[in-house]
This record gives C-alpha cells, sequence and structure tokens, in this order.
C-alpha cells in the first residue's frame, strides 16, 4: 500500500505511513465494509458518476478515515485493465491518480490530521469515467442518451490559465470520441459542464482583474439559479479556498495568500458566494 501511495498516488510520506499503519488496527467490521465498498466498485467498472459511500466520521481518528481509500487502491488493477481495454496508456493512469496524493494533503490540512473524507470522489476514477488531460479533469456525465462532460480543476498543477484550459479542452475533443465512440459520435458536438464556486460572478468585484480564475469564469454561459449558500457555496469556499472544514468559524480562517485575502475581503462584506453551474462556450474559448 505505501508504494502504491507513494509511486502511484504521488502521496506525501506522511499520509502513506498513516494510512499503512491505520490498516493494522482494522477489526472484523471494518474489514467487510471495505469489502463491500471495493465490490461496489468491482460490480460497476465503467459505470458513471460516483457510488454514494459513507463519509467518515470528521471527528474520526482510527483506521475508518481510510477506509474508502483502501478499497480505492485495491480497485487500482481493475483500474488499469479498464484503461487498458480502451486504449488508455500507463501515463495516463499515473496522472490521474496523483489526485488521491493531493486530496490526502488537503485532508490533512483541513483536519490537521492524516485521513480521506472524499473517497467516494476517487469512485469515478478507478471505474474509468473521469480522465486528466493537461491541467483539467473530464468526467463523463448527463445521461446514456445525452452525454456530457463534467470539468473538474484539481487544486494541485499549476495556475489555470486560459492556455491551459484551452489545451485540456483541445484534448478532451480527441481523447473521448476515439475512446468512448457509442458516446461521442462525429455528428454529436461535445458540451462541456463545471459546477463549481470558480464560476461565481461576484468574485468579479474581489479578485484582482488579473486574475486567472476570473478568467476561466468568463469562458462559461452560466445556467440555471444559483445555489444559495450553505448549500455548496459555503462549504466549497471553506474547503477550496481556506483548506478548511465547513464548521471552521470566519475569523479563524486564514488570509494567506492573494486569494484568501480577497475572498475574506468579501466574506467580511457579507457576500454569500455561491457554486454555480455553467456550459463552456467553445467560440469564446478559441482554438
Ligand atoms: C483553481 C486554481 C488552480 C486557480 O489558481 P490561479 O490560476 O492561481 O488563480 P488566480 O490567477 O485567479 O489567482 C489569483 C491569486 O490568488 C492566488 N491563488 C489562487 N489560488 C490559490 C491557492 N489555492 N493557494 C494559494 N494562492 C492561490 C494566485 O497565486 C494569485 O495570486 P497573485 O495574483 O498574487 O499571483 C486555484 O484557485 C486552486 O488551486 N483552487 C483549488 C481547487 C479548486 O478550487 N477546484 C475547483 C473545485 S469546484
Amino acid at each position: 500500500m505505501r508504494e502504491l501511495l507513494l509511486e502511484w498516488c504521488n502521496a506525501d510520506p506522511e499520509d502513506a505511513f498513516a494510512a499503512a499503519e491505520a490498516a493494522r488496527g482494522l477489526d472484523d467490521e471494518m474489514l467487510a465494509l471495505a469489502g463491500r465498498m471495493h465490490r461496489s466498485i468491482a460490480d460497476d467498472m465503467g459505470g458513471r458518476l460516483w457510488l454514494r459511500w459513507p463519509k467518515p466520521a470528521a471527528d474520526g481518528s482510527g483506521p475508518e478515515r481510510f477506509l474508502g481509500l483502501y478499497a480505492v487502491l485495491e480497485a487500482v488493477p481493475l483500474m488499469l485493465d479498464f484503461h487498458r481495454g480502451i486504449g488508455v496508456g500507463e501515463a495516463y493512469s499515473r496522472i490521474l491518480l496523483h489526485d488521491v496524493g493531493e486530496k490526502l494533503r488537503l485532508n490533512r490540512t483541513m483536519y490537521g490530521r492524516p485521513g480521506l473524507d472524499v473517497a467516494f470522489w476517487f469512485t469515478a476514477h478507478v471505474r474509468g469515467t473521469i480522465y486528466q488531460l493537461g491541467r483539467l479533469q473530464f468526467c463523463i456525465e448527463g445521461t446514456a442518451a445525452a452525454p456530457r462532460m463534467g470539468l473538474h480543476i484539481r487544486g494541485e498543477g499549476g495556475p489555470l490559465t486560459p492556455e491551459a484550459v484551452r489545451s485540456s479542452v483541445a484534448q478532451a475533443l480527441e481523447f473521448f470520441p476515439a475512446r468512448f465512440p457509442e458516446l461521442f459520435g462525429p455528428d454529436e458536438p461535445m458540451s462541456f459542464m463545471c459546477s463549481s464556486w470558480l464560476l461565481d460572478p461576484q468574485l468579479r468585484d474581489w479578485l484582482p482583474e488579473r486574475s486567472n480564475i476570473l478568467k476561466f469564469g468568463e469562458l462559461f454561459d452560466l445556467v440555471g439559479p444559483a445555489t444559495y449558500v450553505n448549500a455548496g457555496g459555503h462549504d466549497d469556499i471553506w474547503r477550496f479556498v481556506f483548506a478548511r472544514t465547513p464548521d471552521t468559524p470566519m475569523e479563524e480562517l486564514p488570509t494567506a495568500n492573494t486569494l484568501q485575502k480577497s475572498v475574506m475581503a468579501g466574506l467580511k462584506a457579507g457576500v454569500a458566494f455561491q457554486t454555480r453551474l455553467g456550459g463552456l462556450n467553445l467560440e469564446r474559448l478559441g482554438p
């Protein structure tokens, strides 16, 4: 497990050692649950979206905080087989797994100790429905009759420049029709959707004009009403901007970088930042 975490998932040694050490404390009940979680992946290879897994208790300090991780890691060989079967090379599989190391780091910053609170997120990775192409991740979403690409943005991987977005989307336009011709035929233009705090137009009032986040937001046509505060916006801002749990009081949020300082100025002014859904405007993105 340590080797898989260190060499394939780009995990920090602290997280890899903690996960391996905690596995020694698994009792029969936990092993059975991890086994059921693994089977839910194995029985649904190629399935869409994410599996609904229980979230570990926020204050848990035992091995249960890694249960989902164990199930995901056990499924890595299944993922590699699936990738090989559709002609996806090992380099893609490896870069995809780096997300595990990132989320372990984020978890440690958020909770002050190792664990993985979002193991369910990786049920898309190991079932073969999400891929990282350049800076962005693309997940097959929508329905079988009307599939569309969900666009996701890791924290690690450098600035979210318009050039990086353009390059990733160009890769996706080739990658998915080649690997999933039954979903993305030549006659149907691919559509890209994104649901994120990054698309909140209110950020324009607070982030500097040069901000990549603002340039990213401008590439999307917003869809539907805003999800209101506490229905996503709050939690996502706390997680992605401040790397803190949703119950952290505002006055305890860090203001160490430009993004945190800018968003904090908005919060202090009473802004309820929101998670917004948008469709990528390919014309605006440009070739
Ligand atoms: C999305 C992301 C990569 C954009 O980063 P970016 O390209 O640097 O974005 P911007 O140019 O708008 O950043 C504005 C400023 O905030 C800083 N900044 C942005 N995100 C930062 C982060 N996570 N940590 C530290 N500083 C950050 C930038 O360095 C920049 O500062 P500067 O102008 O002094 O150089 C970054 O915000 C991030 O890592 N977010 C976490 C992942 C996430 O939110 N995913 C979407 C989930 S729905």
